[in-house]
């Protein structure tokens, strides 16, 4: 499909990777302890591991599963705490068996007890000894997808930012995964709007030291909910972001080639001015493929079907609504039997 593309755009059509098309959604509750500033209170439980079948069987491929930085190195530059990150595993390896792949999120904004990396914060170092240890743990799975950073958000300074993204993914590569593919965060909560014009110009100078002159395993990671402040926090939705998206996808086409993943969206479970809309949008992701490869929906895992966004099946048998109505006709075909 790639080959397609890069021909269409007159480059050099030779082996360039791309993921196949992506559909499924976050399971969260590792998360569930980290603040948006970044001060964390633990503890923690499991989210259910039963999800993963459940969702495969019906065509989801992918899972982004998020955690909180604190769990993994209880102190910073800390060896990982493998007693959580083995627990943090059986969930990576219930979805990896359903021949999914995953997004290791870690669900931080940038921040470590309120302080910003690499802008009074975590040094770059730090954070790359974290990317360092989980890569290390997942070189051989190549479905793993490292999420380096979920929604950075009032950078002081948006050029100190691309320093960071880039000591992580030189630290993941020099860990020994150098064929997983890396998702690349900007600002403003990860902003899908203002990639093309904050974050994304810096981000394209973001190299990979393990495929030199290439950027195929390294895409851009978005979010956007359809809620009138994209806050998804609303039930209701007003738009289904095609404007927005559109854009994007003409930046990554005139830069290129790039691609982006839509890793968290959503909308109300029960709302039907969701049905149509997120509808719409998802649509609109798998219509521009490879461009944006595809998208995890927020959320799924802990929350019970009283959460706004849940997309949890009810009695771990009945899908929302929202799910049955939107998502299910724009995932990927089905690989997978339960
Ligand atoms: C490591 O993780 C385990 C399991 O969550 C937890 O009980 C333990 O307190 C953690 N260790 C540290 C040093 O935080
Ligand atoms: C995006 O974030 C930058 C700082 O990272 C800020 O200067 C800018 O005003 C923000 N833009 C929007 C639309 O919020
Ligand atoms: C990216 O690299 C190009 C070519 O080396 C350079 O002209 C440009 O200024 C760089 N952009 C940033 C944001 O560093
Ligand atoms: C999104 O909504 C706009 C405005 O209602 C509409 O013109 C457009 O066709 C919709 N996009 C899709 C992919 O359906
Ligand atoms: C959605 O509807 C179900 C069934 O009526 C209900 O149990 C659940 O609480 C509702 N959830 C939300 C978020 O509205
Ligand atoms: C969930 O299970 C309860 C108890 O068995 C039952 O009353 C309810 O109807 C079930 N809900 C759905 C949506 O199947």
């Amino acid at each position: 499909m790639f080959v397609t593309v890069a021909a269409t755009l007159g480059l050099a059509a030779s082996v360039l990777a791309t993921p196949p098309r992506l559909g499924g959604v976050n399971t969260a509750r590792y998360d569930f302890s980290v603040s948006t500033d970044g001060y964390d209170t633990l503890p923690y439980t499991q989210p259910p591991l039963y999800q993963y079948r459940h969702f495969s069987a019906e065509g989801a491929n992918l899972y982004r599963i998020p955690f909180a930085w604190k769990l993994a190195t209880p102190t910073l530059g800390d060896a990982l705490n493998t007693t959580f990150f083995a627990q943090y595993d059986q969930n990576v390896q219930a979805a990896l068996a359903t021949n999914a792949y995953v997004i290791v999120d870690v669900h931080n904004y940038a921040r470590w007890n309120g302080e910003i990396i690499n802008q009074g914060g975590p040094t770059i170092e730090r954070f790359a000894s974290l990317w360092s240890q989980i890569a290390a743990y997942y070189q051989s799975e190549q479905r793993v997808i490292f999420g380096i950073m979920n929604e950075p958000h009032d950078l002081p300074d948006d050029t100190l930012w691309p320093p960071a993204v880039q000591g992580a993914i030189n630290a993941i590569r020099a860990a020994g995964a150098t064929t997983q593919y890396i998702l690349m965060p900007g600002s403003n909560w990860t902003s899908a709007a203002d990639m093309p014009t904050v974050m994304g110009p810096l981000l394209l100078n973001i190299t990979d030291p393990a495929t030199p002159g290439s950027t195929e395993y390294l895409l851009f990671d978005v979010h956007r909910y359809l809620d009138y402040d994209n806050s998804g926090t609303h039930s209701a939705c007003v738009t289904n972001n095609t404007e927005i998206l559109q854009n994007l996808v003409t930046w990554l086409k005139a830069n290129g080639g790039r691609q982006a993943i839509l890793s968290e969206t959503g909308g109300g479970r029960n709302d039907s001015s969701c049905y149509t809309m997120l509808g719409e949008e998802l649509a609109f992701i798998k219509a521009n493929y490879p461009y944006t490869v595809g998208f995890s929906a927020w959320a799924a895992g802990a929350f019970d079907d009283t959460y706004v966004l849940s997309l949890t099946p009810t009695n771990e048998t009945v899908d929302a609504p929202l799910w049955d109505y939107t998502i299910l006709p724009n995932l990927p075909a089905a690989t997978y039997t339960a």
